[in-house]
Parts: C-alpha cells; sequence; structure tokens
C-alpha cells in the first residue's frame, strides 16, 4: 500500500516523538511491504519564527492533499505572551477547523502490568477501558472572536453549537457505542448551559435510533469525580469541546502518564489527522526523555482508521505493551521497578520488537 503522510511536528517534545512515530512507520513499511512517503510542515510556534502565522497555507494545502496527517504538538513559554492570534494553539484549532476534524477519539486503556503506574488505587485501575468522543470544531474554542470590553474590564468568550454539531458528534458516539459494550454517557452541564440542555435533548431524540445502545447523562462535575473513582463504570463518553479536553488529561491518570494517550481526528470523509493528547511540555523539551507511547500509539491509530491496516495497528500496539512488559519504561511512569530509557532507546525497543515479530511470522508460515 502506498500512502502520502503528512508529519507536522510542532513544537517542544512534538519535535521529538514525531521522529519515534516516523520510525515505527518506516518499520511497518518495510516488514508488510507498503509505501510510506512523509512530508514535514510547520505548525504553530514553529511556524510563527519563519513565517509569522501559526498555521501557514502551505501547511493546510499539503494537509488537504496527503492521505493522513501525524501531529506532536504546539506551544511553548516562548509564544505565551504573543496577541491572541499569533499563539501557537491558534493553529492547531485553525488545522482543526480547516480540516473539518469534528471528531476526536479518545481511547484509555489501562495497560496490562502497568496498573501500579497510575497514583490511583490498583483495585480502582484495573479494568478500565474507555473512549471519550470529544467534539473538536465547536463549543467555546471557536465562538465569536474572544474580545475585552469596556477599557479591558470586561472578557467576553461565547459557546455556541448548532445542531448540527451536536447531531454528528453524537452519531459518533452511538456507532462508537455499538461497536464496544453499547454503552454510551452523555456528560454535559445541562443544569446551567443552555447548549448542554439541547445537547441532552438531541441524545435523547437519538436513542431511538440506536436501541442497541443504553444511554445514561452525568452531569460534568459528577463525571470528573466518577471517572477515578469508579471508571470501569464508563465505556463511551461523549461530550463537548472543552469538558472532552478537561476529562481526557484527568483520564490519562488511569493509564500512569498523560504520555501513553493517543488520539484520532476525524471528520466525514476527509484526510484524519492523528495526535498525542499531550501538549508540547516545555518542562521536559530538548532532554530526550518524552514518552513517545502517545505519538507511537496515534500513528497505529492512523493505520487503522485512515488505512484500515488493522493486524500493523496491533502490532505496534503489541510491541508497546511488550516492551513495558519487559520492564523499560519512560521517566513519567512511576514504577520503581523496571528500567528508565529515554525517548530513543524506547523508540528502537518498539522497532526491534515490531520487526522480531515479524520476521518470527514469516519463518513459520513463510
Ligand atoms: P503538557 O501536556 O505539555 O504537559 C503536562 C505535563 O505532562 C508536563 O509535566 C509534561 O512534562 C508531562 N508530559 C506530557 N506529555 C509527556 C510525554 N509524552 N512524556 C513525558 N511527560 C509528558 O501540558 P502543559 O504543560 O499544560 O502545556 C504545555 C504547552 O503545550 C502549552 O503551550 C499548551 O498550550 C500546549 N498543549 C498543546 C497540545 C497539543 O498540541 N495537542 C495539547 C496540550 C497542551
Ligand atoms: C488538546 C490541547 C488543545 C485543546 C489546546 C492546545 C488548544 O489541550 O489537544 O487537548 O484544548 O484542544
Ligand atoms: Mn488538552
Amino acid at each position: 500500500m502506498k500512502k502520502r503522510i503528512v508529519l507536522l511536528p510542532g513544537d517542544g517534545i512534538g519535535k521529538e516523538v514525531i521522529n519515534s512515530a516516523q520510525d515505527v512507520l518506516n518499520a511497518i513499511a518495510e516488514e508488510f511491504n507498503h509505501s510510506f512517503t512523509f512530508e514535514t510542515h510547520e505548525i504553530g510556534g514553529a511556524a510563527i519564527d519563519l513565517y509569522g502565522t501559526p498555521l501557514p497555507e502551505t501547511t493546510v494545502d499539503a494537509c488537504k492533499q496527503a492521505d493522513a496527517v501525524l501531529l506532536g504538538a504546539v506551544g511553548g513559554p516562548k509564544w505565551d505572551n504573543n496577541p491572541s492570534h499569533l499563539r501557537p494553539e491558534r493553529g492547531l484549532l485553525g488545522i482543526r477547523k480547516a480540516l473539518d476534524l469534528f471528531a476526536n477519539l479518545r481511547p484509555i486503556k489501562g495497560f496490562k502490568n502497568l496498573l501500579h503506574a497510575s497514583p490511583l488505587k490498583e483495585e480502582v485501575v484495573a479494568g478500565s477501558d474507555l473512549l471519550i468522543v470529544r467534539e473538536l470544531t465547536g463549543g467555546i474554542y471557536f465562538g465569536t472572536p474572544s474580545e475585552r470590553r469596556d477599557n479591558g474590564q470586561t472578557v467576553v468568550d461565547t459557546l455556541a453549537y448548532t445542531r448540527k454539531e451536536i447531531e454528528r458528534i453524537v452519531d459518533k458516539a452511538f456507532q462508537a457505542a455499538q461497536g464496544r459494550s453499547g454503552h454510551l454517557t452523555s456528560v454535559d452541564k445541562a443544569n446551567v448551559l443552555e447548549s448542554s440542555k439541547m445537547w441532552r435533548e438531541i441524545v435523547e431524540e437519538k436513542k431511538a435510533q440506536y436501541p442497541d445502545v443504553v444511554v445514561e447523562h452525568v452531569l460534568v462535575d459528577a463525571a470528573a469525580m466518577k471517572l477515578i473513582t469508579n471508571p470501569t463504570k464508563f465505556d463511551v463518553i461523549v461530550t463537548e469541546n472543552m469538558f472532552g479536553d478537561i476529562l481526557s488529561d484527568e483520564a490519562s491518570v488511569l493509564t500512569g502518564s498523560l504520555g501513553m494517550l493517543a488520539s484520532a481526528s476525524l471528520s466525514e470523509d476527509g484526510v484524519g489527522l492523528y495526535e498525542p493528547v499531550h501538549g508540547s511540555a516545555p518542562d521536559i523539551a530538548g532532554k530526550g526523555i518524552a514518552n513517545p507511547s502517545a505519538m507511537i500509539l496515534s500513528a497505529a491509530l492512523m493505520l487503522r482508521y485512515s488505512f484500515q491496516l488493522n493486524d500493523e495497528a496491533t502490532l505496534i500496539e503489541d510491541a508497546v505493551q511488550s516492551v513495558l512488559d519487559s520492564g523499560f519504561h519512560t521517566a513519567d511512569l512511576h514504577i520503581p521497578e523496571g528500567r528508565q530509557v529515554g525517548t530513543e532507546e524506547m523508540t528502537r525497543l518498539i522497532v526491534d520488537y515490531i520487526k522480531s515479530q515479524n520476521a518470527s511470522k514469516c519463518i513459520m508460515s513463510c
């Protein structure tokens, strides 16, 4: 299979972990006889420094023409005091909007033998396996331009959703629930927000179309608590943009680190973008210690969702699990035993596993 992949490293550890994903994809291409070509473009702070904008047109055009996009992370202290339109994060929001990536799928599964890496009790975390379906192109992130009024004494951010925007993400979540255990939790703040009231109405309307799915509504504050006291009660969670952002970082503690969480940002039928849930991690950028797993697992999601290469995706996921099982881990995973390795060594171990597994399969069947 021939595929053109656009890489958007971005800033901070984004630049480091994207190399890991590329190494892993090169190993997959070699082992399975695929041809993946890579084209790198700037986004975020890197693009501001080079072109004076966080999202150059050339980047948008390249993404639109690609078969899939991998994004590292954007942002960093260098640009924190820039005016809003010149912040790196604007580049990320801009590419999500330009590609109409309304559905952000964030799977969260405790890795076998890593339960003790979570600060939560092992018996609480054991068996947790959930999917956050986050609406990604609407809500308060994209309201009428935020502004300061009254000589800076008043600030305004608006939260708007259209019926269509809610319907399409809710459909996506119902379908995801059908493919899993058939349980959907819709998270909102319907006791206060009008947008949440409409969200809840739409989920209720849609129920009839998906009679095999059991639906529950939970208010976001309670959901934040239940997520870490009783995570196994959740399967698919669907929620609006900002609630989904916050809950997914919270849910990362189930896996022991934000450095483990991958995501897929999908449109109706256009190009998909795959990005770790974490950011550019300025506190560890440049040290070579970032956990590449979230980025590598995002590349696996790309193979599965954009290219339907399920065996290849599963091999990558098995490789990450196997390297962790062998006791190797990056510093973000607080495991007293085992051996701490840096980004490059972790990547090499994952690549080696991929090569060894595929080679041994060939010896048996070729
Ligand atoms: P962050 O996710 O960058 O970091 C939070 C903490 O998690 C830090 O202590 C960091 O070292 C750690 N961490 C994150 N990923 C890790 C990994 N792969 N390996 C090891 N440790 C990891 O969040 P932040 O510090 O709040 O934000 C930093 C910058 O990143 C900000 O500019 C923010 O806007 C941006 N950001 C970007 C994205 C994105 O591009 N998708 C996502 C979140 C934050
Ligand atoms: C994420 C990030 C982004 C978001 C920021 C950097 C704009 O936190 O991808 O989770 O809030 O969507
Ligand atoms: Mn986030």
